[in-house]
């Protein structure tokens, strides 16, 4: 089989190092890719939001599946036109993308069809909303409606603060994503990430991670797109998993198509265990990053069945996935400054030697550069993942591995996998 990926982060690194171990795979390439996955494929510069082009590779190179890593490729309709030329696509349309793609849509869907979330309303001009803050209790929590890079969402501890929120959000700073604002209510409880796979009928799962948004240790500092993550993660016992898939997942993906949007691609539900269940915080229409990362190095079975299964629409074909018993934790080193102006292009050495067979380092924002060395080229520039036979062995390796790294310009945050290790200590 001829595949082609469409991404270029640590997402993706991990979706080629696992196709690439398929014995069904002729060839991978890979638009745009990054230094990490030079010898997993081969990679051609062509953007992910560059519609036409992927199109036009995938047909030049015979692709009989494509699969997308971010959420900008879907959006821009790349499953949309490889469905009119015929390719099969893991991903799903841009009009299944609004579940991620608009949180007004996301939110107005899961209301029609009684899937558990928070009470939220919609604005669109800064008064209605302000005069809409008296209809919630505090913290106050204040969404952009459309995409704006994991950022657009604020936590407000009092009235003030989410006044000041509104103004910001609906003053520009989010471009057309912040035309309108979400107000909802605030969920208590533990959050977890659950996948599942879906052919637009029906899904699998593939099991649940948990990632840590905030900047710093101890969850504090801003938030970012995610500082690390690990599988399994305890927050998702079997029940809430067995609830989550009756009362969200299948439910969601039969609504889709019985609205005449298929869903088909990976579900990301972003999720909150509140005391009367599972509820929706997000959805996502694509892998989490670095979520994606532990589940792709835990995954036992080749995953490339199933991929193509889901875009040729049947996905009761196949097995559902097994998984490692063991425990993945990934620890993201990023560039000092991050997120607000890492720090750009400093030197990376002793990423790319052999940590042994537990650990793998993933790229999420690297270069090569002329003279051969590694070199920073965003804010998330490595995912540092292993396994264990529990947390703590998983955690134990990842920083063993970290610190053989030599890079003065990165940081991370040495406390990944605290909730977790609590538990279990
Ligand atoms: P989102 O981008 O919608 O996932 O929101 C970012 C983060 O804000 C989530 O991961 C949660 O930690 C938090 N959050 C969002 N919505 C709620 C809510 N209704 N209640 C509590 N926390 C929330
Ligand atoms: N790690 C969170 C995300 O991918 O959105």
């Amino acid at each position: 089989m001829n595949i082609l990926l469409v991404g270029s982060g640590g997402r993706e690194h991990a979706l080629a190092w696992k196709i690439a171990q398929s014995p069904l795979l002729t060839r991978l390439v890979i638009a745009p890719g990054n230094p990490g996955m030079e010898k997993l494929g081969e990679l051609h510069p062509v953007k992910a939001d560059d519609v036409e082009g992927l199109v036009a590779l995938a047909r030049e190179i015979g692709a009989d599946l494509v699969v997308v890593g971010p959420e900008l490729a879907l959006a821009a309709g790349l499953a949309d036109r490889l469905a009119e030329v015929g390719i099969p696509c893991f991903g799903p349309s841009a009009k299944a993308a609004r579940l991620e793609t608009s949180k007004a849509f996301a939110k107005a869907f899961l209301e029609r069809h009684d899937i558990p979330t928070a009470g939220y309303g919609v604005y669109e001009t800064a008064r209605e909303a302000r005069e809409a803050l008296s209809a919630f209790k505090p913290p106050y929590v204040i969404k952009a409606d459309g995409l704006a890079a994991g950022k657009g969402v604020a936590i407000s501890p009092d009235v003030k603060d989410a006044e000041a929120e509104i103004e910001r959000m609906l003053g520009g700073r989010f471009g057309q994503a912040g035309a309108r604002v979400v107000i909802e209510e605030f969920m208590e409880g533990e959050e977890g990430s659950l996948f599942a796979l879906s052919d637009g009928r029906r899904a699998v799962l593939l099991g649940g991670a948990q990632d840590h948004k905030r900047a710093f240790d101890g969850d504090v500092g801003p938030n970012t797109g995610g500082m690390g993550a690990y599988s399994p993660a305890p927050v998702f016992t079997p029940d809430l998993v067995k609830r989550a898939d009756a009362e969200i997942v299948q439910p969601t993906i039969r609504a889709m198509a019985s609205e005449g949007s298929p869903y088909r691609g990976v579900l990301y539900a972003g999720l909150m265990a509140t005391e009367s269940g599972p509820k929706v915080v997000e959805f996502n229409a694509r892998f989490g990053d670095p979520e994606c990362q532990v589940l792709m190095m835990r995954l036992a079975d080749d995953i490339v069945p199933v991929l193509l299964a889901c875009a040729r629409g049947d996905v009761s074909t196949v097995a559902a996935p097994s998984f490692k018993p063991q425990t993945v934790i990934c620890v993201v080193m990023a560039a000092k400054g991050y997120p607000d102006s890492p720090l750009e292009g400093s030197i990376i050495r002793g990423a790319e030697q052999d940590f042994g067979p537990h650990v793998q380092v993933f790229h999420a924002g690297t270069k090569r550069r002329s003279d051969g060395q590694l070199a920073a080229a965003g804010g998330r520039v490595l995912n540092v993942c292993a396994l264990g036979d529990d947390i703590a062995q998983a955690r134990e390796r990842a920083y063993a591995a970290i610190r053989q790294i030599d890079w003065p310009a990165g940081f991370c945050r040495s406390d990944i996998g605290w909730r977790a290790l609590d538990r279990e200590g």
